[in-house]
């Protein structure tokens, strides 16, 4: 993985020592709290329900044993002894002290880590796919890609104050597991006819109170010519966007309000007057970037093990996370594993310092010292054999990290909602807890099937309502809180928007109605048809009819 270098080193120690002095002045009452509120934003640094809470980066999902021994000291040390794994591939922390938080980047930044540009109008934390640089069906590896981006964007002089805050996100697949439309730029790595690497461009995408899709304006931009591309497209938001109104100020209602075509046409006029300047990375700086992604030296082995064999013939919960936790990997004989951060009735995407230490150590006894999140709040071994997976399960389930369900409905995605967003309507995480403790069955939910239920607690969409299979959305309903039904949507290739079934419901109400909704495509679904292709397939009304037919 990338390694700083002294120069890296120097702006992230300069930084902390800034910030250092500008708490010391809040704490002093030198700065006012509203003189201090954009100095801490800079530095990821929130202030939440009842306290404060740092977004940590860590970019493009990565992390080795030592990074992830860190996150734990922390939680530790300075939090409750936790921390929440978000959808954009940072760590929060719910609970630090204020006094304590340049310690706490200072700690950071002795294993190469940050929360510069994980909050504000500026370009933030770019994702991938977790599994890239293991995947089987990668096209290349999309992080080395988003460590050219992020060493670009980071501290761009231009782009610290844009409209609104940017979002990109980038596969090396053609299956998406980054959830590529939904950002306000999507990449796609590809390869033209000549074999030459190269992106397709999608812009406009984002969730919040106006979802939509983003659209593709440039199916190959060389990989030379990228920063280019991308500079042209960020110097036309820039530009253009709106700043009177924040709720427009979005890449996505400049790409709507002016129109794909016309959108695309400025970038690439931008795009011509700028890329035979000085911004592209030469071949050899590439080439020096993608060696700190080569692939693991992993021997060939065996894709039979008999000690998987025996151990799945006799225990259905292992058999079930050898099926569901597992992904192809490139070399045979190995496997990625999903960690699943969903124990059933918990809190998803958290984990415990004494998780986080365990997650650490089996990393780098059987995974090349490195560990993924996902978007799906979810954490990886990307590179596995498939002979260790009995030790590596046996050392999880005793930690209670053993569940099955990655892929099935309870593995839920939810935000924090009003247990500590004060931005929020309503309760997240209680629903999420509610519905894994109604679906507990886990021969159950294998008979369900693929189905992601995604939960935020207002409208600015953090839970990616809007891309569940089912969607939860927490609304105010004269001073209660009330939970709106969507179904249909996708984070994927095949992305689309989520749509209201009918009126919203109370918490008890919301859970019944998810299980009506399940029982219903039970009924109707054909032979191993999805969730998602039943739906499709059967629009809106038959659910519709399931869940209020008898009120
Ligand atoms: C608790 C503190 C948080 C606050 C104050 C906050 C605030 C916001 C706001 C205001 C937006 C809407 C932005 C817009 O549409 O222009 C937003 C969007 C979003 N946030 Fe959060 N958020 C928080 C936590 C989280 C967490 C924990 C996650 C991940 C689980 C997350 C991931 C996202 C995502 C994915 C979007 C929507 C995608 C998009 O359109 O950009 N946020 N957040
Ligand atoms: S969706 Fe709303 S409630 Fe949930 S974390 Fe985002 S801003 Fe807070």
């Amino acid at each position: 993985m990338y390694a700083y270098d002294t120069f890296d080193h120097a702006m992230v120690n300069a930084r902390v020592e800034e910030f250092r002095d500008q708490v010391a002045r809040r704490l002093s009452g030198e700065l006012t709290e509203e003189e201090f509120r954009p100095l801490r934003l800079m530095n990821g640094l929130y202030l939440q329900l009842h306290a404060y809470m740092l977004r940590v980066a860590v970019p493009y999902g990565t992390l080795n044993s030592r990074q992830m021994r860190r996150l734990a000291h922390i939680a530790r040390k300075y939090d409750k002894g936790y921390g929440h794994f978000t959808t954009r591939q940072n760590i929060q922390y719910n609970w630090p002290k204020l006094v304590d938080a340049p310690d706490i980047l200072a700690d950071l930044a002795e294993v190469e880590m940050h929360a510069i540009q994980t909050s504000g109008n500026c370009i933030r934390n770019v994702t991938t796919d977790q599994f890239a640089g293991a995947a089987h069906d990668e096209v290349a590896d999309p992080r080395a890609t988003a460590e050219i981006i992020r060493q670009w964007s980071t501290f761009h002089p231009e782009f610290s104050f844009l409209p609104r805050k940017f979002k990109i996100a980038i596969t090396g697949a053609p299956k998406d597991r980054a959830a590529v439309k939904w950002h306000d730029i999507g990449l796609v790595l590809k390869k033209n006819e000549t074999g030459e690497l190269g992106v397709e461009v999608l812009v406009g995408g984002g969730m919040g109170r106006t979802p939509v899709i983003a659209k593709t304006i440039a199916n190959f931009v060389p990989e030379s010519e990228m920063l280019s591309y991308l500079e042209a497209i960020l110097r036309v938001y820039n530009e253009q966007g709106r700043r009177d109104n924040k709720y427009k100020a979005r890449i996505k209602i400049l790409v709507e309000d002016t129109g794909t075509e016309e959108f695309k046409r400025l970038v690439e006029e931008e795009y011509e007057a700028i890329r035979a300047g000085f911004i592209d990375v030469p071949a050899e700086e590439v080439a020096r970037i993608r060696q700190f992604f080569a692939p693991p030296p992993l021997p060939v082995l065996a894709d039979e093990d008999a000690g998987l064999d025996a151990l799945a013939a006799a225990d259905f919960r292992f058999r079930a996370w050898v099926k569901n936790n597992t992904f192809a990997h490139k070399v045979p004989g190995h496997v990625s594993v999903t960690i699943s951060l969903k124990p059933h009735g918990g809190i998803p995407g958290d984990a415990t310092d004494a998780q986080m230490d365990l997650v650490a150590d089996i990393a780098e006894e059987y995974s090349q010292d490195e560990v993924r999140v996902s978007h799906e709040q979810n954490l990886i071994l990307p590179h596995v054999a498939k002979r260790d997976l009995v030790a590596i399960w046996q050392k999880l389930d005793a930690a209670g990290l053993g569940a099955a369900n990655v892929g099935l409905l309870t593995d839920i995605i939810a935000c924090p909602g009003l247990d500590y967003c004060s931005l929020a309507n309503a309760r997240s995480i209680p629903i999420a807890q509610a519905i894994t403790n109604r679906f507990d069955d886990l021969k159950r939910l294998e008979d369900i099937g693929q189905l992601k239920i995604k939960i935020s607690g207002c409208i600015n969409s953090c839970g990616h309502h809007h891309a569940g299979h089912i969607g939860i959305l927490g609304v105010d309903r004269k001073g209660e809180e009330n939970y709106q039904l969507l179904l249909g949507g996708s984070g994927e290739e095949d992305a689309s928007k989520a749509a209201i079934l009918g009126p919203g419901f109370d918490e008890h109400g919301i859970v019944d109605a998810v299980e009506k909704v399940v029982t219903a495509y039970m009924g109707e679904r054909k032979e191993g048809e999805t969730f998602l292709a039943a739906y499709r397939r059967l629009g809106p009304d038959v659910f519709k009819e399931a869940v209020y037919g008898a009120r």
